[in-house]
């Protein structure tokens, strides 16, 4: 896929999701500290951003039906807990789901900790810094794959704790036609983009031939797996 028809796909692929911030207290002051790689059934768990990445964040994960339907997150040194809805759609080809929570009204350049449902484990994260000249880092790459040397890299990346991932491309190599691979790589990534600080990283990313059955000059529904997972 050429440059320009890779940015407009993307740009065409992010539409609405909505999440209902709502003011309560919680009972996940018994959980252990926040911080580290999701573990099952959170495996595929990960990050990423639709809207201003100073004040917002997307948590996701492909579930069952009946996974959780809120996140509970507050600022990692104390604050008010709040909750937030999961939204459930198809994982097109599968008769799992994509599971979405997306925060909004954060503080920029701060720590947050959150917890899925009842699940007692706790994540960590960070917003983005408040301005476009504040220092931050980030890693960019592609072409990446399921296999060793797509885990290898990505503890590579993981240990220049970058601010986010950018991947600009052929993210599973599903080839548009295995949930499976896509999901697979969803779960590499989980489990070993962490920071040294234990804060998940976001995943920032776009389409590329090998997502897409057929390659190039495809239609939206031939895209099903990276489509399902990052078409907001
Ligand atoms: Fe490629």
């Amino acid at each position: 896929m050429s440059f320009v028809d890779r940015r407009r796909f993307l740009q065409s692929s992010l539409g609405t999701v909505g999440a209902l911030a709502l003011g309560g207290p919680l009972s996940a002051d018994d959980a252990p500290a926040p911080g580290g790689a999701p573990s099952a059934p959170f495996d595929s768990l990960f990050l990423t951003w639709r809207q201003d990445p100073t004040t917002t964040m997307i948590i996701q994960w492909i579930g069952d039906a009946d996974a959780p339907d809120k996140i509970a997150y507050a600022p990692l040194e104390g604050g008010v807990w709040r909750t937030a809805a999961v939204l459930a759609k198809p994982f097109t080809g599968t008769d799992q789901q994509v599971l979405r929570c997306e925060l909004t009204g954060l503080k920029q350049g701060s720590e947050y900790k959150f917890s899925i449902g009842d699940a007692k484990p706790q994540y960590r994260f960070r917003t983005m810094p408040a301005k476009a000249t504040d220092e931050f880092c980030f890693v960019s790459g592609g072409d990446a794959g399921t296999g060793s040397h797509a885990v290898s890299s990505n503890l590579v990346a993981a240990k220049q704790d970058p601010y986010f991932v950018l991947i600009g491309g052929d993210l599973a190599y599903d080839n548009g036609d295995s949930p499976k691979t896509f999901r697979r790589f969803l779960q590499n990534y989980s489990r070993t983009i962490v920071d040294s600080d234990g804060r998940l990283i976001p995943l920032v990313s776009c389409i590329g031939n090998h997502e897409v059955q057929g390659h190039f000059g495809g239609r939206r529904d031939q895209s099903p797996s990276y489509l399902s997972v990052f078409d907001c």
